[in-house]
């Protein structure tokens, strides 16, 4: 420990870790979650994240998506926006979360529309790497996720290594500094797990680096902006439902997180991105 730096006054501001996703997808089906889903999105794709279904319909095209295409998505939660474009696109699609509960669902919802033979979902800490081999996909993408994993020159390097030439990849990125943040509100932003911040450009450094090019980067942070304070609101007003799930700290925890997701994100002080590049065949 530092000198002059007790832990006490360190621990502080340390925030008691919130759950987000086990209770969104363990609880996906609950009417509460699922109103407060369309409230915050407009379509329900069981959404954790900042997409906006304008951007989740942009998805396919900024792909290249067809019919025959193999589609990697990276921390695909609940499996709702997989499915949707398995089912839309008629793509096939293999789905990789380190959340149990989200995996259980998103195989559950395949089996229940159908999609189980073109659609599958796998639980994977994709930190340690990606279980295929080189070559494997047409495309792959990771909404709002990499964020959560270790190691971004890897992970990219992974998605590159799994690509096929000429396929595309697709990522989003709602922690990139764009001005003063304190130590309270890093340790609000991250209270719902592991999280990495990065500095402008770093991304397109890296996403150049992996191998990748034809980079396009899209600033989407109003639009993550506008979700957080759409599901803050559609959270408060189910507060006695959400809140018999959740419990009390939890449902409170998550709705500071909110937020200050909403403070953070309408002030530019953390911008989202959206990157997509080709690997040159
Ligand atoms: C913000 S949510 C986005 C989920 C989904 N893509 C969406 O748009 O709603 C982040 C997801 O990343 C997953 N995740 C976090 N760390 C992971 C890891 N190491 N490996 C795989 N998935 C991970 C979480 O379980 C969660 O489902």
């Amino acid at each position: 420990m530092l000198e002059g730096f007790p832990a006490r006054r360190t621990g502080d501001v340390l925030q008691k870790k919130v759950d987000l996703y086990d209770n969104a997808y363990g609880n996906y089906e609950w009417d509460a979650y699922r109103q407060v889903r369309i409230e915050t999105y407009g379509e329900d794709f069981g959404q954790t994240s900042w997409v906006t279904t304008e951007e989740s319909n942009k998805i396919p095209k900024l792909l290249g998506l067809g019919i025959n295409s193999s589609v990697l998505e990276i921390g695909c939660g609940s499996g709702g926006y997989g499915l949707h474009l398995a089912e839309v696109v008629g793509c096939s699609l293999v789905g990789l979360d380190i959340n149990a509960p989200g995996i259980h669902n998103a195989n559950q919802l395949a089996l229940a529309r159908g999609l189980d033979s073109r659609a599958t979902f796998r639980q994977c800490d994709v930190s340690h790497g990606l279980p295929f081999g080189d070559r494997t996909f047409d495309a792959v993408f990771s909404n709002d996720v990499l964020c959560h994993i270790p190691g971004r020159a890897k992970i990219l390097g992974e998605m590159f290594r799994v690509l096929k030439p000429g396929g595309r990849m697709l990522f989003s990125d709602a922690l990139v500094v764009g001005g003063m943040v304190s130590h309270e509100e890093i340790a609000t932003r991250s209270s719902i797990g592991f999280y990495v911040y990065s500095p402008p450009g770093e991304n397109e450094r890296l996403i150049q680096g992996a191998g990748f090019r034809q980079i396009d980067v899209t600033d989407t942070t109003e639009s993550a902006a506008r979700i957080a304070e759409r599901w803050h609101q559609a959270r408060e007003k189910r507060k006695q439902a959400l809140t018999a799930a959740e419990g009390e700290i939890n449902f409170e925890g998550l709705q500071r997180f909110l937020s200050c997701v909403h403070s953070l994100t309408s002030e530019r002080r953390l911008l989202r991105y959206l990157y997509c590049a080709t690997k040159e065949g």
